[in-house]
């Protein structure tokens, strides 16, 4: 951090917040609310004088509330910049002026009440998100009983307790009496792996942060009692099964179970009821201090950088990368990467894995100087574009700008055109021409494939990055499925227009498959809501003119479903063999009625 604050090339803005971003790969311009500190950063040596005048007394949150520190404070003793900083809502010196001495005090005159907010705008090329992450708050799992007794601290306090430079310098006491205590006990997975409170995720780091902690422990109290209570230990990187072992051989008890009840038993002890699933057996333990080692959550701040930046969150809330092997830290935005904890729990060597590969990656992306798109990109007719404006709505790249108010047309800026095809199949006007898997090309394949016994195939439209794959793998799989299922390939399910639809059935298809990502995985940031929503609306079309709804199906499949792709063209069999020739030949006669 020191390196980073020093380097001549870093601008290093702190107390800041990321308010807006506009813009594209290469071109960002970034609008961020630097927050006053109160304290002139370039002057200020942190010499402690004003802190040590300040009246005002509150929990020091570095240190989880174990300390207190005043309104006028260094946020942590490595803070960079090295200067201290005002809490404004805390302070009594500020309008109205009735304290002021830190200001008296400050020899450099550092302090500076009529400091503001203020906003600034920085163009950048592109943007790594590390905005880390949470510990869990305990306190909603009653059952530990973290907020009845002062002896039961999440993992995060013992950590600051254990610190050298915590609260205590160090020294492990009970936050009751500040006695050393004689046993310890840890409770793992408190947040985590849970369907009922917490995430349902694994925390990554939890099991090694005990067995670290437990290893400290019995360096500096070697006759300390110690047992962590566990679901299982997840010791699965370098070097972690050592230390696992190590912690055992130094006599750490590791106990199968977790609480079902914590109180407290006489002088401020707590006694643990655990059912011991090795054994089957309930036994209560009596310990002087109960750990929780609490899980990880995606930052506060996850929700509305994912607006802001319009990226993808994954069903845990952590923020989704494009691909989960090929492109780890990259987002489905261009440009954009995440780093640490920003995209799932990580531990130290993770952190840093992927924060240099983000940087090498927005290096990499920077250094060429120009951006090299991809081929199959949007572009807008402008005899037919009638500055709608539903292109704009529908790009979940914010990629296309248009003005209906005052009627000005659609236009795309092909470096954030990702290809997916949402805005040709939007169009109400047929004003977007994509420059690949354009309609002439999927109308061809439409009536090549229903050119002969149309009633006997079964058409359907696939995702490049999932169905498709999908398909794919059923196939390298050997997996048998009917053979009359016949693919078109779009890069997303988004691009499949209502008008392709349409045309299939007036072409004699029985059934029509709209296949792509499972909601939440389409590589185009959502693309498919919208062909969610598109189909919904066909169906009622569909209804209204008679035409049954069930012989247009969504379904979506990932490319690992190579099974569930075979069933889904099984069951889409037998509603084929459902479909009469007559019912055929009623649903052209109408389409063909409605097309004069
Ligand atoms: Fe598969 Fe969008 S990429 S549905």
């Amino acid at each position: 951090m020191t390196d980073a604050g020093r380097h001549p090339r870093i601008k290093l803005m702190t107390l800041s917040e990321v308010i807006d971003v506009k813009g594209y790969v290469g071109n960002f311009e970034v609008k961020i609310l630097k927050r006053a500190r109160y304290v002139s950063e370039k002057d200020c040596t942190a010499c402690g004088e004003c802190a040590k005048v300040c009246p005002v007394v509150r929990p020091d949150e570095f240190n989880e509330g174990l300390s207190s520190r005043k309104a006028v404070y260094s946020p942590f003793p490595q803070a960079v910049p090295s200067a201290y900083v005002i809490n404004i809502k805390e302070c009594l010196g500020h309008n109205p002026v009735v304290c002021a001495k830190c200001s008296e005090v400050c020899e450099k005159k550092c302090i500076n009440f009529h400091m503001s907010d203020e906003e600034v705008v920085e163009k950048v090329g592109s943007i790594v998100v590390a905005t880390g992450l949470e510990p869990y708050d305990p306190k909603e799992l009653d059952e530990y009983s973290y907020t009845r007794f002062e002896n039961v601290l999440s993992s995060t306090e013992f950590e600051r307790l254990v610190s050298a430079g915590g609260p205590s310098k160090g020294e492990l006491i009970r936050p009751s009496d500040r006695k050393i205590p004689k046993s310890v006990g840890f409770v793992q997975c408190v947040g985590s792996r849970s369907a009922r409170k917490g995430g349902e995720y694994c925390s990554n780091i939890c099991c090694m942060n005990t067995i670290k902690s437990t290893l400290v422990l019995k360096e500096h109290y070697p006759d300390i009692e110690i047992k962590v209570f566990y679901i299982d230990i997840r010791a699965f990187g370098k070097g972690f099964e050592d230390l696992y072992r190590k912690s055992r051989s130094l006599g750490v008890r590791f106990i199968r179970g977790l609480p079902g009840t914590v109180v407290e038993n006489g002088d401020s002890g707590i006694r643990v009821a655990v059912e011991n699933t090795a054994s089957g057996k309930i036994v209560c333990h009596d310990l002087d201090m109960l750990v929780l080692a609490v899980g990880l959550q995606p930052s506060k701040t996850t929700k509305k950088l994912q607006e802001i930046l319009g990226l993808q969150l994954s069903p845990d809330g952590y923020f989704l990368e494009a691909h989960p092997k090929l492109q780890p830290v990259d987002s489905a935005t261009k440009g954009v990467y995440f780093a640490g904890c920003a995209e799932g729990p990580k531990d130290i060597k993770e952190s840093v894995t992927q924060g240099s590969a983000s940087a090498a990656r927005a290096i990499r992306l920077m250094h060429r100087g120009e951006i090299v798109s991809e081929p199959a990109t949007a572009e807008v007719d402008p005899e037919k574009c009638k500055a709608c404006g539903k292109c704009v709505e529908v790009c979940p790249y914010g990629a296309i700008s248009a003005d209906p108010k005052r009627k000005i047309q659609a236009q795309i800026t092909q470096a954030a055109c990702s290809g997916c095809g949402t805005c040709a199949a939007e169009c109400p006007f047929d004003a977007i021409i994509m420059n690949h898997f354009t309609d002439q090309q999927i109308g061809s394949q439409v009536e090549t494939l229903l050119a002969e016994q149309p009633e006997s195939k079964i058409l359907a439209f696939a995702c490049n990055w999932c169905s498709y794959a999908g398909a794919d793998y059923a196939g390298v799989s050997r997996l048998q499925y009917p053979p009359n299922v016949r693919l078109i390939r779009t890069m997303c399910s988004g691009r499949v227009d209502e008008s392709f639809i349409w045309d299939a059935f007036a072409k004699g298809a029985p059934i029509v498959l709209v296949s792509g990502c499972h909601i939440g995985d389409c590589h185009y940031n959502g693309a498919n809501l919208w062909t969610q929503k598109r189909i919904e609306r066909i169906r009622k079309k569909m209804s209204k003119i008679g035409v049954r709804p069930e012989r247009l199906q969504l379904e979506w499949i990932s490319a690992a479903e190579g099974v569930r792709f075979a069933r889904v063209m099984e069951g889409l069999e037998k509603l084929r063999r459902q479909v009469s020739p007559e019912e055929i030949a009623e649903t052209v006669r109408i389409l063909s009625e409605k097309a004069q």
